[in-house]
């Protein structure tokens, strides 16, 4: 049993169909005045950004958009952004997109608030006061990046990824509207609902695993096994399943960000630190040969995650079910349209040793049930080359 843990119950969320379009009442009451929305290119030539704009402008004044967010945001697109949110004059961000824009805005208010280099803020708590507010309206589900303390950020010159850590970080608001996903395209659909589920599983067999984040990450994995495939290929008509998907992915989310990840992120950060592999589709291929390599260490919990995945259980061992469990994950990944394996994703043969030395250095990997050495995360990477 656990000695102590911590867990934080931040942001609000709320969740409504049509709530993006209605949330004026909402936003007045945050504190700030002149918003400036965060978003990228895909979700601008939706609409989604002008209508949610039009809305906002009844109770907010809104000085400005960025929406020049690329796949995996890095630091010098945070710091380009918060140069235009400030000569606007905002005190306010609505973050609106996956992951990357939720993670830049979260790197602007840093920037806004408290001036100097993205880079003078990166690793754990360095932050020491609330910042300007945010406001994050997640079109993927996805990150979880709504409700976590997170943000990951690519220093381009250096090809690595940047973990920033701090509650500060955390939207004030998280407004989930299943109406905002609908025109995800399925490919995106499959791989960030694929991400969800890893933050779902790594949090349940992480080293910090306490009671509260259980329920939520056994919760999660459930609601996504029943309707991941449906959210993929019928999500335009089906918003009942892309609104499970919605908040599945912020269960995963919260839970997560209280009990923290595993040697699945510590691989597809590296990968994507130097490849343009989707983060949801990376820990995709990676998360059925973390379970193989991590079960003899947990073997209760990921029987568990068994049943909540489906497995069938009756009468049968551990190992057994572990092992369906494996077989069942790879199956839903082939049946959403992902790759299975890394060399399918345009990651060559020969680059296998330095995403080994890269991951071994992934703030993730503290918290996976085994402590692996870059030999084992090699042995990883072979196997789902
Ligand atoms: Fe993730």
């Amino acid at each position: 049993m656990q000695e102590f843990f911590e867990f934080r119950l931040t942001p609000r969320v709320l969740y409504k169909v049509g709530l993006a379009f209605d949330m004026a009442a909402e936003l007045a009451s945050l504190g700030g005045s002149k918003a400036f929305i965060v978003t990228d290119e895909g979700v601008m030539k939706s609409g989604l950004v002008d209508r949610i704009r039009t809305a906002t402008e009844e109770s907010i004044e809104v000085v400005g958009c960025y929406s020049n967010v690329p796949p995996n945001s890095s630091v010098a697109v945070v710091e380009e952004a918060a140069a235009q949110a400030r000569a606007a004059g905002a005190d306010m961000l609505i973050a609106i997109g996956g992951g990357s824009p939720l993670d830049t805005a979260k790197g602007m208010r840093i920037l806004i608030s408290e001036g100097g280099r993205l880079l003078d803020y990166e690793g754990v708590n360095v932050l020491e006061r609330p910042l300007v507010p945010m406001v994050a309206i997640p079109t993927t589900a996805g990150t979880g990046s709504e409700v976590t303390n997170f943000a990951v950020i690519k220093d381009d010159e250096n090809h690595v990824k940047l973990t920033f850590t701090s509650p500060y970080l955390c939207p004030e608001l998280a407004i989930l509207d299943p109406e905002v996903t609908l025109s995800l395209p399925a490919h995106l659909a499959a791989a960030t609902g694929m991400d969800a589920l890893t933050h779902a599983i790594e949090t349940y067999v992480s080293t910090e695993h306490e009671p509260m984040s259980d329920a939520l990450a056994l919760g999660a994995i459930e609601i996504i096994s029943n309707n991941l495939r449906d959210a993929t290929h019928n999500g335009r008509e089906n918003e009942a399943a892309r609104g499970q998907m919605l908040i599945a992915s912020t269960m995963a989310g919260v839970a997560f960000t209280n009990a923290y990840l595993g040697a699945v992120h510590a691989l597809a950060h590296a990968t994507g630190g130097h490849f343009p592999v989707h983060h949801g589709l990376a820990n995709s291929i990676f998360l059925p040969h973390v379970i193989v390599f991590n079960a003899a260490a947990e073997p209760d919990r990921y029987a568990r995650i068994g049943r909540s995945f489906g497995v069938n259980t009756g009468g049968r061992s551990r190992e057994e079910v572990i092992g369906d469990l494996v077989a069942a994950i790879t199956q839903l990944a082939h049946d959403c349209g992902l790759p299975t394996r890394l060399r399918d994703a345009g990651v060559p043969e020969d680059a296998l040793e330095l995403l080994a030395e890269q991951a071994f250095s992934d703030g993730a990997l503290f918290h996976n049930p085994i402590p692996a050495t870059p030999e084992d995360l090699l042995g990883i990477l072979r196997a789902a080359w």
